[in-house]
């Protein structure tokens, strides 16, 4: 019998009590632009584990300052923010949900402000910063972009190495699954991607050189990354621009492939983000379903996380059921419904998987 979205999912040693997961989403709420989850970051997220999603995934987690989108983004760079996070975690897992966290680094995309204040580059006297990148080109803005620096090997080192710290921090403040970022034109996306990637040494050209930055960012992780514990990677499945060289659905199935010989246990695939002329398609329902299924398809085993557009329960549902995907990976309708898991059980005729807080029974 295939699954559907109440089979539990095993991946390394953790289960998931279901197949849905809270997609990352930036908050964009410390307020104290220190990267210090505030009471808004814990309310956000354990509500969601409260409305019964199997995972609760973390917005993009800052390895280092330098690569925060906006000075009020979370992050992990010191043992305070992993001691603060705890209190997250252990309240998530109180619910019966797991706790994940995306760890993720901007890139050329850092130093902005906030997308209700314009999402505009930050200039050095507001508090700007130097971005990252593998190039020095910026991020085309309207506006003075902020310097970006072209990463020397040693500046490689350096970042991997953040990541590396910061997975043992997540580790140790109770996350039970880590994301790597590699999507949305984030730093990791630019090496991935020849848009953004004109280097020519061993990172840049080739497909293997460009994925090379990823493939040791995992392998470093992995190596501090608890083996009963999940690994994932997000990417962007397609760059979106058909007319250049650029990032495909065919690398990304090749990618997938190293990825799960690596040991990285899911790869959420998501789409875009790496440049300003990127033609997206018409956002309707699932509109980048079918970049997850085409991944699946053309990679051997790796399991595969699908996200963009799921609304419905029925979509949710029929995604796992026609083996398109292996978890259901929801994000703004979990920001209009933090209850999603709880009614799609109910709308499926599935009571007997409804497992609400005793507070809340005689309101399901
Ligand atoms: C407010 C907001 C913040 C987001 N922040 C992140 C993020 O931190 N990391 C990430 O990978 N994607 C981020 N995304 C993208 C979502 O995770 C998701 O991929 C996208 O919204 C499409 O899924 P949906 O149609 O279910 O919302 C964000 C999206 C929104 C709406």
């Amino acid at each position: 019998m295939s699954a559907d979205l109440f089979t539990p999912l095993e991946l390394g040693g953790i289960e998931l009590p279901n197949r849905v997961m809270v997609s990352p989403m930036c908050q964009y709420s410390c307020e104290a632009r220190d990267g210090m989850p505030t009471d808004w970051h814990f309310s956000h997220l354990t509500s969601r584990a409260v409305g019964g999603a199997g995972l609760v995934m973390s917005e993009a987690t800052a390895v280092e300052p330098r690569g925060r989108i906006t000075p009020h983004d979370l992050g992990i760079w010191s043992d305070d923010h992993a001691d603060a996070l705890a209190d997250v975690t252990a309240f998530v897992r109180d619910q019966g949900s797991v706790p994940g966290i995306q760890l993720a680094h901007a890139g050329r995309k850092a130093s902005k402000t906030r997308p209700w204040e314009g999402s505009r580059p930050l200039q050095p006297d507001e508090g700007g910063w130097e971005t990252l990148a593998p190039s020095a080109t910026p991020w085309p803005y309207d506006g003075t972009p902020p310097a970006t620096r072209k990463m020397t090997k040693s500046d490689v080192e350096d970042v991997q190495e953040s990541f590396v710290a910061a997975a043992r921090r997540a580790d140790e403040a109770g996350f039970q699954v880590a994301e790597l970022h590699a999507a949305h034109g984030y730093l990791t996306h630019e090496f991935l991607s020849p848009v953004t990637n004109d280097r020519d040494d061993e990172y840049g050209g080739s497909f293997e050189n460009r994925t090379r930055f990823l493939r040791e960012l995992v392998a470093a992780v992995d190596d501090v990354w608890p083996s009963e514990k999940a690994l994932f990677v997000r990417i962007s499945a397609t760059d979106w621009l058909p007319d250049r060289d650029s990032w495909t659905v065919e690398q990304s199935a090749r990618l997938a492939d190293d990825l799960g010989d690596l040991g990285v246990d899911l790869v959420d695939v998501s789409a875009g983000g790496v440049h300003p002329d990127q033609q997206l398609p018409a956002s309707g329902p699932g509109y980048q379903i079918k970049y997850g299924r085409r991944v699946r398809e053309g990679s051997s085993g790796v399991a595969v996380g699908a996200v963009g557009g799921i609304t419905s329960p029925e979509q949710a549902d029929a995604l796992i059921r026609n083996e398109r995907a292996d978890l259901a990976v929801i994000g703004r309708e979990h920001l209009r419904d933090p209850y999603f898991t709880h009614h799609a059980a109910r709308r499926l005729g599935r009571e007997e998987e409804l497992d609400v807080p005793v507070q809340y029974d005689r309101a399901f």
